[in-house]
């Protein structure tokens, strides 16, 4: 039996039973997780092949890059979530239930708010907005939903979204406003007025428990989001004078993406349950009825269960479901006050797992080797080192001395960290060439936290898995960027392993795993690259990996992408162009290709791949 190179990219760490490389050596997605059959695997190689050969809805062909998305993984993720509520409810004796929401902003796609709306339905899950459209987007999916799922309306808020948020009410949906600022109180008792609408509001906790690292950055005491505990007993307090303190009805608090421990779960749910007692017990808000843990379900990138960076957590949904009711409960019980309703907005560990970038491998390049001697680089770095000793005593000079010399060492610190890895390659005698993959992609469109945050994404070539990967490669882009260039990957390397490019195999294909949140609304238009083109694949009856594609949509073209600049392609471009042409007499020829370029999206198209030299 052929060996399965799969592990080389540690599939069973971060694949979290949703992928796995079958006997062909092809990457594939277990699309019902745990709960998957032999034979029902997805081969991802088969999938590109026939999406590759369908047509879009408006007749074109799919052009790469793509995305794949798996729905049954979504309903997977949701289905888990929800068993995992049900299982530490049931086992703790906690008396009430939990009712969740799907955070919009993760991932506003149709499809995937549709899907995600229509799955939950049997247990009353809902949607979470932060802005204006994601609110309408919400309002307008959630009249699919069971009666009284949460439409948790989050964000700053202006008296339009409010008012808007009231009106999601006198349609009959279950509309929360969320007051981040005592401010927004204000707007409320206005626009409800105005409307004659009754609001339901929830208070957000500024929470002084943290989550280390990039995440945790806004949050704490000096965060920037939601209130004090004692600012929110000023809101509940200004609203029983008012006589409207049956108004309040939700505690809310949101510490940070990414939670790396259930330590950290447990202390921030405890520590938001004792506000909510207060409020209720000190404060006389009996119509409180449901705590709002926020998102930070975190999911495990690396596969290390490690918890120690931005890119692992140290548990899995169980133990996250069984920390908040664990915390809830002790706390409730504790000051007497009746078990809440318990709402997540966990995103990114709802929608990363059901969608994967292919990315299509234009040329592999051997980069130049270097040609300094040991010597030599040695000599550098301590011309570098030495360059640096007489800035210590400039320290004193104040603020901007301090920081133009924190500056100073930091760039000089990653230039001889590069000589000093020159410099080992040198002395152990590791000759072997790092080989360029141009791929075609844009970091800043497909996978901007990696450029923005420095997300790792776990990456793996398709097919060819029982065949070593013999060649050590980065990612390069085709934007006209220099930081379009994925040298950095999960488990420390600074090179993927990675086949030669050979046309007798057909096109060299790359997966980037794990990354249905958040890189689709945060993609950005560098160079005027567009998004993806989109496949839905589902699983189909029959075993033997049968799958159907049950939709395939061309990622926008030029002439969409370059009217998101304020031209009118009509009058700004094709005329112009047009017109010039025609003086020069070569409209004839110039016509075809100008449309073509505006009807197709802006990647390079049916290239044809070199072989490896
Ligand atoms: C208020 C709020 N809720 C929910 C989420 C979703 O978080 P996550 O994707 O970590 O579950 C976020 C994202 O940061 C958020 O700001």
């Amino acid at each position: 039996m052929a060996k399965n190179h799969g592990e080389l990219y540690n599939v069973l760490g971060w694949g979290d039973a949703y992928f796995a490389v079958n006997a062909e050596g092809h990457l594939c997605a277990k699309p019902h997780g745990l709960k998957t059959m032999p034979g029902q695997e997805i081969d991802v190689h088969s999938v590109i092949m026939k999406a590759l050969a369908t047509t879009t809805n408006d007749n074109k062909k799919v052009q790469f890059p793509v995305i794949l998305r798996f729905p049954d993984v979504l309903e997977d993720r949701l289905n888990t979530l929800h068993a995992a509520f049900r299982s530490a409810i049931d086992n703790s004796g906690y008396k009430s239930r939990y009712q969740g929401v799907f955070p919009v902003k993760v991932n506003q796609n149709k499809a995937v708010v549709q899907d995600m709306v229509n799955f939950g339905y049997s247990e009353s899950y809902g949607l979470e907005a932060g802005s204006k459209p994601e609110l309408l987007i919400a309002m307008s999916c959630l009249t699919k939903a069971q009666p009284g799922a949460y439409l948790i309306c989050n964000g700053y808020k202006d008296a339009d979204y409010i008012a808007l948020a009231l009106s999601a009410r006198a349609m009959g949906l279950n509309a929360i406003i969320v007051l981040e600022m005592e401010e927004e109180l204000d707007i409320v008792i206005e626009q409800s007025k105005m409307l004659g609408i009754e609001p339901v509001i929830g208070v957000r906790a500024k929470l002084l428990t943290k989550i280390p690292g990039h995440f945790g950055s806004t949050a704490g005491k000096d965060g920037k989001f939601g209130m004090l505990a004692e600012k929110i007993y000023e809101v509940a307090e200004k609203l029983k004078k008012m006589d409207k303190l049956h108004w309040l009805q939700l505690l809310h608090f949101h510490v940070g993406s990414m939670i790396p421990t259930t330590e950290i779960v447990y202390n921030a749910a405890s520590e938001a349950t004792g506000i909510y007692c207060n409020l209720v017990n000190e404060h006389g808000a009996k119509q409180m009825t449901t705590l709002d843990c926020g998102g930070g379900l975190g999911i495990d990138y690396d596969g290390t269960r490690s918890g120690n960076s931005d890119m692992s957590v140290a548990y899995g949904m169980e133990q996250y479901a069984s920390s908040i009711v664990q915390a809830v409960r002790l706390k409730c019980e504790y000051n007497g006050v009746p078990h809440p309703v318990l709402c997540t907005e966990s995103g990114r560990a709802m929608a990363s797992h059901h969608s994967m970038i292919i990315l299509e491998a234009l040329s592999a390049i051997p980069e130049p080797q270097d040609e300094d001697t040991a010597e030599q680089l040695l000599s550098k770095i301590q011309d570098l080192h030495s360059r640096q000793q007489p800035r210590t005593a400039a320290v004193n000079g104040g603020d901007a001395d301090m920081c133009s010399h924190a500056e100073d060492l930091k760039k000089h610190g990653i230039e001889m960290y590069k000589l000093g890895k020159k410099l080992s390659k040198r002395v152990t005698g590791d000759t072997q060439p790092i080989y360029n993959y141009h791929m075609n992609l844009s970091i800043f469109t497909l996978v901007p936290d990696f450029w923005g945050i420095k997300q790792l994404f776990p990456m793996m070539p398709v097919s060819r898995l029982n065949e070593k990967p013999t060649l050590m490669g980065t990612l390069v882009d085709i934007t006209c960027d220099s930081d379009g260039k994925i040298e950095k990957f999960i488990g420390g390397g600074e090179t993927l392993p990675l086949h030669p490019l050979d046309p007798k195999h057909g096109g060299y294909y790359v997966a980037v795993l794990l990354s249905g949140a958040y890189q689709e609304a945060l993609a950005c238009k560098h160079n005027l690259f567009s998004g993806p083109s989109i496949v839905r694949v589902k699983a189909a009856k029959g075993g033997n990996g049968a799958f159907e594609i049950v939709s395939a949509d061309l990622g926008p073209t030029s002439e969409e992408i370059i009217s998101t600049m304020r031209y009118d392609v009509m009058k700004d471009i094709s005329s112009v162009i047009e017109e010039r042409a025609k003086k020069n007499d070569v409209w004839a020829m110039v016509e075809p290709l100008m449309t073509n370029g505006l009807t197709t999206m802006p990647y390079l198209n049916e290239y044809k791949a070199p072989k490896t030299t």
